[in-house]
């Protein structure tokens, strides 16, 4: 059985806003209109996309699909663009799915071609579960009862040649998915379990719950050691602000023992190295450098990755100066760097009872881990 999939993604997602059409957004690294080709993708043979081949090319970039098509004024117009385009591929089944629509069960597909064996369209839908009323100008105007009403998601599955027949007819503006055409011409069309996660992307606070839906973050521990020597005539910087003191640290960069061991520590959770490889030493562009720009790297990183800090803990290891006092301005700056609720930051003291080198005062020892959650 050849199966073709329509990519509808001609929209401008005008209740969604932003600057581009939603079905381009980036969830976990990734545009939307691709997590729904790739859930597609394992259960059609052809993949015809449908709008501008502007933004669609570089989004499905590496994936088998045909050249875009233009699409229409209606969502109708743009499925019917699909349908025309795929008849030399004379398929035997076309799945019509919103590109907005990123979450598609694995087993929704297989149900619907099974359904297919008794219908010339399936779909997938969810019972309404809430009471349903009709409000006119804020006030109830009645209830509608919801014994037997569904909500239709997409993919929805129908014999190929059926489908482009109906939409040969004309246009109907009134249909807001393609199972219509059927139904008004006394087909019958089946009904499969739909699911909650399958989600279209319609208003901005549907992204977050999309987010949710599709991507299962796991926790990275690292950890970061670092030392510096106490020398007069330096200031001394600890976790991004200045602390008065009669030596600071010695280093290349400004020597900041916190921020080097919190960016360690952010290296060693993502699998990227150590700030000795991001920012050389031996490079003289890091000399005397501030080592905020360290962490705000680090942050990149994270984001970059697609990830967030669950948490960091910062142990300054000192006999003096006494950390306590500035401890809220270390958390307050880490978290600004870092761009994180304070509340996810710790920084704390201790001292080595007066033993090594930390004890005669001729360095400042610094550890940190960081729990950083990845996709
Ligand atoms: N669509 C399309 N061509 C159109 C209208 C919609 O291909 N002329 C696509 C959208 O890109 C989306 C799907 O049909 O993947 C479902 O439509 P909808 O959620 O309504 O998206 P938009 O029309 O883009 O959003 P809005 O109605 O908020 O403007
Ligand atoms: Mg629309």
């Amino acid at each position: 059985m050849r199966v073709a999939a329509i990519l509808v993604a001609a929209g401008s997602g005008s209740r969604f806003g932003g600057s581009m059409p939603k079905q381009f957004a980036l969830i976990a690294g990734k545009p939307v209109i691709r997590w729904a080709a790739e859930a597609l993708a394992p259960h059609a043979t052809l993949i015809q996309p449908v709008g501008e081949a502007d933004l669609i090319e570089p989004a499905l970039a590496g994936l088998a699909h045909l050249a875009c098509v233009p699409g229409g004024a209606t969502r109708q117009e743009s499925v019917y663009n699909g349908l025309e385009a795929l008849e030399a591929f004379a398929p035997d089944v076309v799945l019509v799915h919103d590109a907005a629509r990123p979450c598609v069960p694995p087993l929704t597909v297989p149900e619907l071609l099974a359904a297919l064996e008794d219908f010339e369209g399936a779909i997938p839908a969810v019972p309404v579960a809430d009471t349903l009323k009709r409000g006119e100008a804020g006030i109830i105007a009645g209830t509608v009862p919801r014994q037997n009403l569904y909500r239709a998601q997409t993919p929805q599955a129908f014999s190929y040649e059926t489908m482009l027949a109906l939409h040969r007819r004309g246009p109907a503006p009134e249909a807001t998915d393609d199972a219509w055409l059927l139904e008004q011409a006394g087909l019958p069309v089946g009904l499969i379990a739909g699911s909650e996660e399958n989600i279209k992307l319609t208003y901005q606070e549907d992204f977050s719950r999309l987010e949710r839906a599709l991507v299962t973050l796991s926790p990275r521990v690292g950890t970061g050691f670092d030392v510096h020597a106490l020398e007069p005539g330096r200031k001394l910087m600890l976790c991004g602000i200045e602390v008065p003191h009669e030596t600071g640290l010695a280093g290349h960069s400004d020597a900041d023992v916190g921020i080097h061991a919190l960016c360690d520590a952010i290296y060693g959770a993502l699998g990227e190295g150590d700030i000795g490889r991001h920012f050389p030493p031996s490079e003289a562009t890091w000399k005397d450098a501030d080592s905020a720009r360290f962490l705000r790297h680090a942050a990149e990183r994270i984001a970059a990755r697609g990830g967030m800090l669950a948490n960091a803990d910062v142990t300054l290891i000192c006999e003096r100066p006494k950390i306590t006092p500035h401890a809220q301005a270390m958390i307050a700056r880490l978290a600004d760097l870092l761009g994180v609720e304070q509340s996810r930051i710790s920084v704390k003291a201790t001292t080595t009872e007066r033993l090594g080198f930390t004890g005669r005062q001729e360095g400042i020892a610094a550890q940190a881990a960081v729990c950083v959650l990845v996709p």
